[in-house]
């Protein structure tokens, strides 16, 4: 939906924060028959982060939450609600959310949490941009973070996978923008087609099982993310792309118009086909996956802090973010900076 000039979401501060163990992917082939070389021809990734010890994903929200409250210059009491997006939480329930607000002692304030894996930014952003446009909230924190590399299946049985994806998180400060000059965000569109929620999930554990934790599942493997990464590949090239479109007519602005695209970091190759079928050159796409692997909900908000901080997003640029992930679900964002 397009959004009124006068009442925009602006964003006042980004973050965001890997742990600090680097693991390559010379790394990864010392666990499973893998190759530097396909890893890098099929994905794009050189190197990703994974957590040491005990460390929840909240861990990394917090410490991206609180780079983004440092670059808005602004006081953690003045946060007046959460929105936290994840698909591996800490804990079971409750989301983390709520171990964010704790963690940075935030009072009693809301904490919201939104459950659309690779599309969970957006998802979130979305949210939020309601709250503060309706006036229901002044100033939201909106952290998207991932601890993926503990339950991954590094065996031969799970290389697909477990070579592409990452740790980290980032964070965003929410405001109204109190001057009529254009910036905020435009829109966003939300997009989700249930039917192939088999073809990127994680199975187990699943309460309709009684009981739900069954050593049988456990030894088959199905408490792994599973994905059928060829419908996936096909799929995120074609919606990415869908969902920038749809972003565009609703502003009445065409693809020239875009300064910077940040697409959900899924895979190098799926970020090449996305910018090929929207016909964007390519130094527009902001990609980092090389880095990072695939960190799901948190490679937007890293990768917009990256390009904000090395001068790569100036003041006035239109600037597109598009995600697509498990669900599947699939959304774009349009931001004048
Ligand atoms: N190392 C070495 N070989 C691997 C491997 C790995 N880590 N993972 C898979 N292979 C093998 C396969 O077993 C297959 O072998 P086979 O031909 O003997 O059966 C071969 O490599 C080719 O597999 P294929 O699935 O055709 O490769 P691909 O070119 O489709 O690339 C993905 C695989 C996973 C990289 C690709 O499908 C993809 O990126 N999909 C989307 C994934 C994604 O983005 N998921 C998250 C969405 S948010």
């Amino acid at each position: 939906m397009k959004m009124p000039m006068n009442s925009r979401t602006i964003i006042t501060g980004t973050g965001h924060y890997v742990p600090p163990r680097v693991v390559t992917n010379q790394d990864l082939e010392k666990l499973m028959d893998t190759s530097d070389e396909w890893i890098r021809e099929r994905s794009g990734i050189v190197e990703r982060h994974h957590i040491d010890g005990r460390v929840g994903t909240s861990d990394l929200a917090v410490e991206a939450a609180r780079r983004a409250i440092a670059d808005a210059k602004i006081e953690p009491s003045s946060i007046d609600f959460v929105v936290a997006a994840t698909l591996s939480p800490d804990h079971y329930f409750p989301g983390i959310g709520v171990l964010v607000q704790a963690k940075l002692g935030l009072g009693t304030i809301g904490a919201l949490d939104v459950r659309n894996q690779c599309s969970g930014f957006i998802y979130a952003l979305s949210a939020a941009d309601q709250y503060i446009r309706a006036g229901t909230y002044k100033r939201i924190l909106l952290v998207a973070a991932e601890v993926q590399s503990t339950n991954l299946d590094f065996s031969d049985q799970g290389r697909d996978m477990s070579v592409l994806f990452g740790d980290g998180a980032g964070a965003v400060i929410l405001e109204p923008n109190g001057e009529d000059d254009g910036r905020g965000i435009l829109s966003t569109h939300l997009f989700s087609d249930g039917r192939f929620a088999a073809h990127l999930w994680m199975e187990k554990p699943c309460p309709m099982d009684n009981p739900t934790f069954q050593r049988g599942f456990f030894d088959e493997g199905r408490f792994f993310p599973r994905m059928d990464g060829r419908n996936v590949f096909v799929n995120a090239c074609q919606r990415m792309p869908e969902a920038v479109r749809a972003g565009l007519e609703a502003n009445g602005l065409t693809v020239d118009d875009i300064d910077a695209l940040i697409p959900h970091q899924a895979n190098d190759r799926i970020s090449l086909m996305v910018a090929k079928g929207l016909k964007i050159p390519v130094e527009k796409v902001v990609r980092n996956i090389q880095r990072f692997g695939n960190t799901t909900a948190a490679s937007i908000p890293i990768a917009l802090d990256e390009a904000l901080k090395d001068g790569r997003i100036k003041r006035g640029n239109l600037v597109a973010l598009t995600a697509f992930g498990s669900g599947y679900t699939w959304a774009s964002a349009f931001i004048r900076w």
